[in-house]
């Protein structure tokens, strides 16, 4: 049995005190579970170094939202995977549809951020997924592909070990969002799959794949029963932490 993933972005959600008493909580939960479930937390750039420093527990990673691509320059504002990896960030969110929607992150830049990401040892969490437009044009494979493809196009086979992917649908995220089937998020991940076997052989089997949007009480049990779902990527759900409780309690009898 390989490693069930559950993580939570806080996007611009949640305040600094709030954040950490949210943190505590997931560090009671996760006190207990076993080491085959792997729980992170991706709050605020404000909140990660004192976040981190109240997580004792190895499976509770904290992560950041998004990082530059350069070690140290003249970048006003921006935030390097040296600082990260300095106060010790685990994993990098990179690509968030967000980001690629309201900030122009390309999947060029976002290559770079993944290899900087693995460059400091940290993780790159590559997000991809369609629009609706898309996904209305039956170009969602297509579209995915091609994120992934250029996404982790500057990492050699070897690296490809340290990389994990979120599938988002930009169509299924947020208070608009409808939730994947999960029948179509296992045929997308078996697309990616097909695609990351063939760029790292066996490596490509060992990827983990996460799937999020708007995922809920309802769904969550079912879409971790797809073969290629080895995690979740959970928003507004799990911010609720009884139900992230619940999530990460279900994992932990079920899959271990
Ligand atoms: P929701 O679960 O709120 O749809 O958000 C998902 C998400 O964007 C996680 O990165």
């Amino acid at each position: 049995m390989s490693k069930i993933y559950l993580g939570t972005n806080l996007k611009m959600f949640k305040g600094y005190q709030e954040t950490l008493e949210y943190i505590k909580r997931v560090n009671e939960i996760t006190q207990n579970i076993s080491s085959d479930i792997q729980v992170f937390v991706i709050p605020s750039f404000l909140t990660i170094s004192e976040a981190i420093e109240k997580t004792q527990q190895k499976n509770c990673w904290i992560g950041s939202q998004n990082m530059a691509s350069i070690a140290e320059g003249a970048y006003t504002g921006e935030i390097s995977p040296k600082q990260l990896k300095e106060i010790g960030v685990t994993i990098n969110e990179l690509g968030h549809s967000e980001r690629r929607q309201f900030f122009g992150e390309t999947d060029q830049e976002l290559a770079k951020k993944v290899k900087a990401s693995v460059d400091f040892k940290m993780r790159p969490l590559l997000c991809v997924g369609e629009n609706a437009l898309e996904k209305d044009s039956n170009a969602s494979s297509a579209t995915v592909l091609r994120q992934l493809q250029i996404g982790l196009a500057k990492l050699t086979v070897e690296e490809l070990k340290n990389v994990m992917i979120a599938y988002e649908p930009v169509w299924a995220i947020g208070e608009n969002g409808v939730p994947a089937e999960p029948t179509y998020v296992e045929e997308i991940h078996q697309v990616m799959r097909d695609c990351l076997m063939t760029l790292a052989g066996e490596i490509g089997q060992e990827i983990p794949l996460l799937y999020g949007g708007s995922v809920n009480l309802a769904n969550y049990q079912e879409l971790l029963s797809k073969k290629n779902v080895d995690g979740l990527f959970i928003g507004r759900t799990a911010w609720e932490i009884e139900k992230f409780k619940e999530i990460i309690l279900f994992a932990n009898k079920n899959y271990v």
